[in-house]
């Protein structure tokens, strides 16, 4: 952009800002003075009496849309969920948060999806990501971030006590980003679920930040028809840029307050049995014999071992194994392919997407309004990174459609608990 246009542009801009706030208190002087609690009821209008009818128009990419969402989700907060500060018993907690409970076909009720969950802060996040891939033959391994706050380990561990398949697991890592402890706080998971009585057939892990756009009906059928007995670990052999990842050891730095991983001067051996390293991502869905064996076999142990002190393990170890030609499930020649996960990276902007209208956080874009047309869009089961605290109106009509879509494929009678909004004339559209 040349000095000119900049100064044009900037110009605009302020054109633009100066506009709106003279609108905004031209507005406000000629309104009659108002008590608060009904300027309050007056933002909540706008976001809040019809959200159906702006998600709908938000998930087509509607700019008047997005000018109202933006300006309302400025002071909008959604009603904070029951039972999450109070204590609630488990019945009217299950009601209140709208738990699904029963298998809403056959289908889904004979193919169980077994969860892992990583978590460290954010309680109301964690509750919605759970009712929304709840299903009562699944199962939910939550791992709680051994650094979390007492209290949160509390509440995390009062709504695991209310259902028989959601656990917390039986070992607690203290993570730090990039390192040894994200890899192994899976394995914990593994471990416990392996051990579990209830049967499942695919494992697929998550963060705090991921929510589903599909439903578990939909993952399931993903699943049968393009990966029947296959694991799903996207990569490629590791490329020369990431080669530091193992040539060098890393260590793990943990203070309280702040935690990473720092390359140290000592070069690492050849990985064990001679293996090809390959580099991928670290989110994968695995069959239960795919994971039988990464416990079990020699080559599995020792590459693990060989891989405590390199950086980011969690986005090489399962890519690696899962290419050995002898190992259940394996894709010996998968490249990228498994829709896991929509993530907006920064550096394939302009190529996978048109930039993030959120914000960037570590290269990672934080999803904001004008990104739900794209994620709704997107063939992946699930989507990263949501942050509700900033983008309440994001997960908000996320939720809401992912629900309506989950009954309207129900093949049981829907319980009235179930639905997150009453019908109405704006109910929004499934299939945009
Ligand atoms: C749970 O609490 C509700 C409301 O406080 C009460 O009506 C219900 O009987 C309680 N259920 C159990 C099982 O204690
Ligand atoms: C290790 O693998 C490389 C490349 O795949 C091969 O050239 C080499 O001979 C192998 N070494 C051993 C000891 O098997």
């Amino acid at each position: 952009m040349n000095p000119l246009d900049a100064t044009k542009s900037g110009f605009l801009a302020c054109v633009a800002v100066c506009t709106f706030i003279y609108t905004f208190l031209y507005l406000k002087d000629t309104l009659p003075a108002e008590p608060d609690e009904r300027k309050l009821s007056a933002t909540r209008a706008e976001c809040g009496f019809y959200p159906d009818e702006l998600c709908s128009a938000l998930f087509v990419g509607k700019s008047a849309a997005l000018q109202i969402g933006s300006v309302c989700q400025s002071s909008y907060r959604p009603a904070a969920l029951s039972c999450i500060r109070t204590s609630c018993n488990c019945s009217t907690a299950l009601k209140a948060l709208r738990f699904i409970t029963r298998p809403l076909s056959d289908e889904e009720g004979s193919f169980s999806l077994a969860y892992i969950i990583t978590i460290h802060k954010e309680l109301e996040m964690f509750v919605k990501l759970l009712r929304a891939i709840y299903m009562p033959q699944n199962i939910y391994c939550i791992h709680v971030d051994e650094k979390s706050p007492s209290d949160y380990k509390a509440a995390v561990q009062n709504i695991a006590n209310c259902f028989e398949n959601v656990f917390i697991s039986s070992k607690r890592e203290s993570v730090v980003y990039a390192g040894f402890s994200r890899l192994q706080a899976d394995i914990n998971c593994m471990r416990d679920l392996l051990h579990s009585k209830i049967q499942w057939n695919y494992v697929i892990n998550l963060c705090g930040q991921d929510y589903p756009i599909k439903t578990n009906k939909d993952i399931i059928k993903y699943i049968k028809s393009k990966w029947n007995g296959k694991n799903m670990t996207p990569g490629v052999v590791q490329p020369l840029h990431m080669k530091h990842r193992t040539q060098v050891s890393y260590r793990e730095y943990v203070q309280s307050g702040t935690s990473y991983v720092y390359p140290t001067k000592n070069a690492k051996t050849k990985p064990p049995y001679n293996l090809t390293i390959y580099f991928g991502s670290a989110y994968y869905i695995l069959t239960k014999e795919f994971v039988e064996f990464t416990l079990t076999d020699a080559r599995a142990k020792d590459l693990l071992e060989w891989s405590r002190d390199t950086y980011s393990p969690d986005e090489h170890y399962w890519v690696t194994l899962n290419r050995l030609h002898d190992a259940p499930g394996a894709t010996p020649t998968a490249d990228w392919e498994g829709n896991i996960r929509a993530i907006k990276w920064k550096d394939q902007e302009g190529t996978v997407h048109k930039g993030c209208k959120g914000h960037y956080i570590r290269d990672i874009c934080v999803y904001g309004l004008g990104d739900l047309q794209w994620i709704i869009e997107s063939p992946h089961l699930f989507a990263n990174k949501f942050e509700p605290a900033t983008y309440p109106l994001v997960m908000d009509c996320l939720e809401r459609r992912l629900r309506l879509k989950v009954l309207h494929q129900a093949e049981v009678p829907i319980e009235d608990d179930w639905r997150f909004q009453a019908d109405n004339s704006f109910n929004m559209q499934l299939n945009v």
